[in-house]
């Protein structure tokens, strides 16, 4: 099989790394990729926003199957151009990708499939958002209605500060934000693969969203994530395909969008059970890297299947006993303002602790081949280990060798898991 991964962050080089590892896979074309998948995969220049261009990419290497990463082209449609010219691909059609591109759209689908989720109202007036402000009470939840890379959501106890954000949305074109009721409880990733009509869960994950140690600061794409949850509750992943991930599957292909993809179920494991937060449509970045770090399943083999309906026939899949720890390594003033272009070295020395890999997210070679941060998130340092104590401490060793001017982590990933700290709402 070959593949074509698209996109050029961690969570494709962890993509790249797992399809490349199925036996059956002769070759992986990267587009655009980054200077980490190079290592594994063929990367090509294109603009993963031209379905046209992708689809061309992908006849010229006779791939077998297309994945797509990020969001940005799902919701541009990249996903129907490539399907239209004949290849299976991983990852929805515009219509389906609308559950992660419009927040309103999402609750709609929910209330249709009687999926638990926080009560919200769709405001496009500052009036409106004020009398659903005062409805839901504090802690206000307001949601930018559109793709915002995860710093569309603001949560504040302040009513001020609720609306200035929502004044900021609305101001945009089109602008319209969702106010919702704030869900209290540990928030869980679960990504359910799906081909239309069957849903097969991965293992869950626990992402951290704000910038800062202790969950302080702005939120952000995610800083760092684990796998598997030992607090969680046993009958977590069967709860969630049977109330959530299997009405909506159904409920999509009731409206004639069969949600054919990752589905990326964002949890609050509430005292009244899980409630969706978000949904996306791809595999989460971190959470997905902490998850594929221990699958053992032939990973192009299930995507494929995904791909081409074949997933109620796929066998069960299999997961290492290890514990996966994801540390994000930031650059300089992320996520407000990054600083870009610094030199980044170190990677070969933390690659070297023992259960550690790499991967690029934010990084360019300059024009003497020199490794130079390029965007917020620079690298993720994955660890595995019998537990999670252990997978933290090589994930720790190592990003200690990574050097990057001012970069800065959370140094509490996992850390609450690890000491048997979580607790699930009684
Ligand atoms: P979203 O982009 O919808 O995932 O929201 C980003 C983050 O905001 C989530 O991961 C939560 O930490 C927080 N959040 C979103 N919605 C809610 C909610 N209804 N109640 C509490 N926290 C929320
Ligand atoms: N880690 C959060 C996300 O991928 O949206």
């Amino acid at each position: 099989m070959k593949v074509l991964v698209l996109g050029s962050g961690a969570r494709e080089h962890a993509l790249v790394k797992a399809v490349a590892a199925d036996p059956e896979v002769e070759a992986v074309i990267a587009g655009p990729g980054n200077p980490g998948i190079d290592a594994t995969a063929f990367c090509v220049p294109v603009d993963i926003l031209d379905g046209a261009a992708v689809a061309a990419l992908a006849a010229q290497h006779a791939v077998d199957l297309v994945v797509i990463g990020p969001e940005a082209p799902l919701v541009a449609g990249v996903a129907d151009v490539c399907r239209s010219a004949g290849f299976p691909v991983v990852g929805p059609s515009a219509a389906a990708a609308r559950l992660e591109g419009s927040k309103s759209f999402a609750k709609e689908v929910m209330a249709a499939a009687e999926v638990p989720t926080a009560f919200a109202r769709v405001c496009t007036t500052l009036d409106e958002v004020a009398a659903a402000l005062d409805a839901l009470g504090a802690p206000h939840v307001v949601k930018d209605d559109g793709l915002a890379a995860g710093k569309g959501v603001v949560v504040t106890d302040s009513r001020d500060e609720a609306l200035a954000h929502a004044r900021t949305c609305l101001a945009k074109d089109g602008g319209c934000v969702v106010i919702e009721e704030f869900l209290d409880g540990p928030e869980v990733s679960l990504f359910c693969l799906s081909d239309g009509t069957s849903v097969v869960p991965l293992q869950p994950a626990q992402d951290f969203k704000r910038v800062g140690d202790g969950d302080a600061g702005p939120n952000t794409g995610g800083m760092g994530a684990y796998s598997p949850l030992d607090w969680a509750p046993a009958t977590l992943m069967s709860d969630v395909v049977e109330r959530i991930a299997q009405p909506t599957v159904d409920e999509m292909r009731r409206r004639g969008t069969p949600f054919v993809g990752i589905l990326y179920v964002g949890l609050a494991l509430t005292s009244r059970g899980p409630k969706v937060v978000e949904f996306n449509a791809r595999l989460g970045d971190p959470d997905g890297q902490a998850v594929l770090a221990r699958l053992e399943t032939p990973f192009a083999q299930l995507l494929h299947a995904a791909a081409t309906g074949g997933l109620a026939d796929f066998p069960d899949l299999r997961w290492s006993s290890d514990a996966a720890v994801v540390v994000v390594v930031a650059a300089s003033g992320y996520p407000v303002a990054p600083r870009t272009g610094d030199r980044i070295t170190g990677i070969d020395a933390a690659a070297e602790v023992p259960g550690v890999v790499v991967l690029h997210a934010g990084t360019r070679r300059d024009e003497h081949g020199v490794l130079r941060s390029a965007g917020g998130r620079v690298l993720d340092v994955v660890a595995t280990g019998n537990d999670l104590a252990k997978a933290r401490s090589a994930a720790y060793r190592a990003v200690e060798l990574v050097e990057l001017e001012g970069s800065h982590h959370r140094t509490d990933i996992a850390l609450k898991a690890a000491r048997g700290e979580i607790a699930v709402g009684v």
